[in-house]
């Protein structure tokens, strides 16, 4: 298997420098995916003649661009900078059920995508060597999938309290925007690689079952499925992180001139100065850090009746209380009594 998902890209890495550009351009051969230009940025209200936009935006004549509700919250690059790898330990069955599940879903992934993590001392070896093109594939298929759990949590909330006739308590804004911002993180990439028909299919394959699973697990236990997504989460941040040291270290020398695409500048509203892949990257993986810190919170609490406290509005507003943004950040989230 991960010879067969590697062969198409090292076809186009090993391919003479013209073929690699055509390829980039016209992308008529199915494979996993393509790079498109780098250090090119896509405007959203400016489409190009010389390179079609993946998905190029809509020709109204009326319209000048889509706004969105959810409006990203301004992260500070100390913030971003400030977040790191972390664990919350398994306490109950529940918590071992989610982490048991993540870690199997973490070595299936690796094994079909070729993705290995050296131990220390094997940096060097050709089979730990990541590159641009590896981690966009990895980053792309697990955004797609990643944005799953949100929409199908806020849809069964939703359903609930239309069904059984009673408020939800602030749940659902917070699930469906956490959706909303995945799938930010997956357009964002598709705009620096063209999957093609094999990481399509996979991706449909990924989520006709990871759908059905997490709606079904949802039905029985919409707390361990909020466990579940906040070790999910963990390792997001440390694939993130360990994207970021390849970056820093000089691995991904294409992404040193890369820009972020014009949908990242606007979406996370990156300041002039700072928008380069790395800091992309770091935007990136502060949100994963939120979501694991968002749903190991949700896990704490009781499904049923506890509002959400990142829509809460605290009687001491002066008290460290969970928010939308990176003030406070805290790893395995919040216990109950503290937020309830
Ligand atoms: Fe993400
Ligand atoms: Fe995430």
């Amino acid at each position: 298997m991960p010879s067969f998902v590697a062969t198409p890209v090292r076809a186009i890495l090993g391919a003479p420098k013209p073929y690699q550009l055509l390829y980039a351009r016209k992308v008529t051969i199915p494979g996993i995916l393509c790079l498109l230009r780098p250090a090119r940025r896509f405007n959203s209200s400016a489409p190009s003649d010389r390179t079609k936009a993946f998905f190029p935006p809509p020709s109204a004549p009326h319209i000048k661009q889509v706004e969105t509700a959810w409006v990203h919250p301004v992260y500070t690059t100390e913030q971003m900078r400030a977040v790191a790898v972390g664990h919350r330990d398994a306490k109950t069955w529940s918590d071992r059920a989610a982490l048991g599940t993540v870690r199997v879903l973490r070595w299936g992934m690796d094994r079909v995508s070729g993705y290995r993590h050296p131990k220390p001392g094997q940096e060097h070896k050709a089979k730990f060597q990541m590159n641009e093109r590896k981690w966009l594939t990895r980053f792309i298929f697990l955004e797609s999938v990643a944005g799953v759990p949100g929409m199908v949590g806020g849809m069964l909330r939703h359903l609930r309290s239309l069904r059984g006739l009673k408020r939800d308590n602030g749940w659902i804004e917070t699930l469906l925007e956490e959706a909303y911002n995945e799938r930010m993180h997956l357009l964002t990439f598709l705009k620096l690689a063209k999957p093609g028909l094999f990481m399509r299919l996979l991706v449909l394959g990924a989520q006709g079952v990871f759908f059905n699973g997490f709606f079904l697990s949802y039905l029985i236990s919409p707390r361990t499925c909020h466990r579940f997504v906040g070790y999910l989460e963990e390792e997001a941040v440390l694939t993130y992180t360990r994207a970021i040291q390849d970056l820093e270290t000089g691995k991904l020398p294409e992404w040193e001139k890369t820009e972020a695409p014009e949908i990242a500048v606007q979406y996370w509203k990156m300041p002039e100065g700072n928008r380069t892949m790395r800091d992309l990257l770091l935007y990136v993986r502060a949100d994963e850090a939120k979501h694991r810190e968002v749903n190991h919170t949700l896990g704490n609490l009781n499904q049923a009746s506890d509002p959400n406290p990142y829509a809460a509005m605290y009687k001491d507003p002066t008290k460290p209380h969970p928010e939308k943004g990176l003030t406070h950040v805290k790893t395995s989230g919040w216990e109950r009594d503290e937020v309830i």
